[in-house]
């Protein structure tokens, strides 16, 4: 029996989750639950996923219907009606204990109270998530997008202020939700531990006599002022044999190299916060760039 219901969940369309439902409530399983029918009508029929059937035991009086024994069967789509008259729907599920796994990790590419998180859970369907902001104030829901069991979504902090240290972490809610079960989860993070800026950009390659001379700008998305949200540089360029060199720059948008240089690749890093270097910009090959400069002359 609870194989064929496992069967009609999954081959019905109507019963996926596509989108948070504007109604649910959250049962303990094996708990009762009561659900109301928002409404004026004094006699209402109900409906469990379409069916007039439902797969619960039930008490249905007035606008009020208790489900008893709230199991798996028993979850799902909850609408009330009068006659043919849709009147109200609740979604009801199970509370799930089953959160390992999910391994949210969020990425921040300045300090401008803008980030974006990701998470796994092949046990839900939708999420929603909502920020309490660094004022204390609460963020909207907003929901993830998902894409097969990997889900995201960004947010936005306007209270947050990049030239204040952080005193208090910003917490992170998540819910979701599948047919069946409800899953609750709440992340703490300092927006310093998880900055990870973007690469440095306009990377030049100038030859000066023996010298070559590069030079480059800081991410777009970096805060300014520099002598505020400062940066070191790594720059990585290989030689004609094949071996890669790295240099370490900080408090200068420029270099010089003695090295005969094939190519040249530049990321950077918050010194004075968390480990995470940018990704790489692109390579840079020198001898184009040279081909390049003179053609545009
Ligand atoms: C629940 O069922 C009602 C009536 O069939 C339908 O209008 C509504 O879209 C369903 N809601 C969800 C979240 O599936
Ligand atoms: C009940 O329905 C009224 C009218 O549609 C709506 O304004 C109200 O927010 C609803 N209440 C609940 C608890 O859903
Ligand atoms: C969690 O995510 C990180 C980064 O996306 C990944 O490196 C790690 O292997 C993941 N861990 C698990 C247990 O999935
Ligand atoms: C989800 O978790 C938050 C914070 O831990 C809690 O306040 C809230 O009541 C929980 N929601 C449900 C439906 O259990
Ligand atoms: C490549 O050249 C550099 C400097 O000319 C030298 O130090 C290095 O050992 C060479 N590497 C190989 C693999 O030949």
């Amino acid at each position: 029996m609870l194989v064929l219901v496992g069967l009609v969940l999954c081959l019905s369309p109507a019963d996926a989750l596509t989108a948070f439902p504007p109604k649910f409530q959250v049962g303990k399983l094996n708990g009762d639950i009561v659900v109301k029918c928002n409404t004026s009508e004094q006699q209402v029929t109900w409906t469990q996923n379409g069916e007039p059937e439902p797969m619960a035991e039930l008490i249905a009086e007035g606008q009020t219907l208790t489900i008893l024994g709230l199991d798996l069967p028993a979850t799902g789509n909850y609408s009330c009606w009068a006659g043919t008259v849709l009147l109200d729907t609740t979604y009801v599920v199970v509370s799930s204990a089953r959160k390992e796994g999910m391994n949210v990790s969020c990425q921040a590419e300045s300090y401008r109270g803008s980030f974006h998180c990701s998470w796994t859970c092949p046990h839900s369907t939708v999420f929603r998530a909502r920020l309490t902001r660094s004022d204390g104030s609460l963020g909207e829901w907003v929901p993830a997008a998902s894409h097969r069991g990997q889900f995201s979504a960004s947010f936005t902090d306007p209270s947050f202020c990049p030239f204040a240290e952080e005193l208090r972490p910003l917490q992170l809610q998540l819910e979701g939700l599948s047919t069946t079960s409800y899953l609750n989860v709440s992340i703490h993070f300092f927006v310093r531990d998880i900055v990870r800026p973007n690469p440095p950009q306009e990377l030049t390659v100038q030859r000066r006599g023996e010298q070559l001379h590069l030079a480059w700008a800081p991410p777009a998305s970096w805060p300014l002022p520099k002598s505020y949200f400062a940066l070191l540089y790594r720059l990585q360029y290989e030689l004609l044999n094949g071996t890669q060199v790295d240099k370490y720059v900080e408090g200068a948008e420029e270099t010089r190299l003695q090295e005969r240089v094939r190519r040249v690749r530049i990321s950077c890093q918050d010194p004075y916060a968390n480990p995470a270097w940018s990704p790489w910009s692109v390579w840079q090959d020198v001898d184009a760039a040279q081909q390049h400069r003179l053609r545009a002359r």
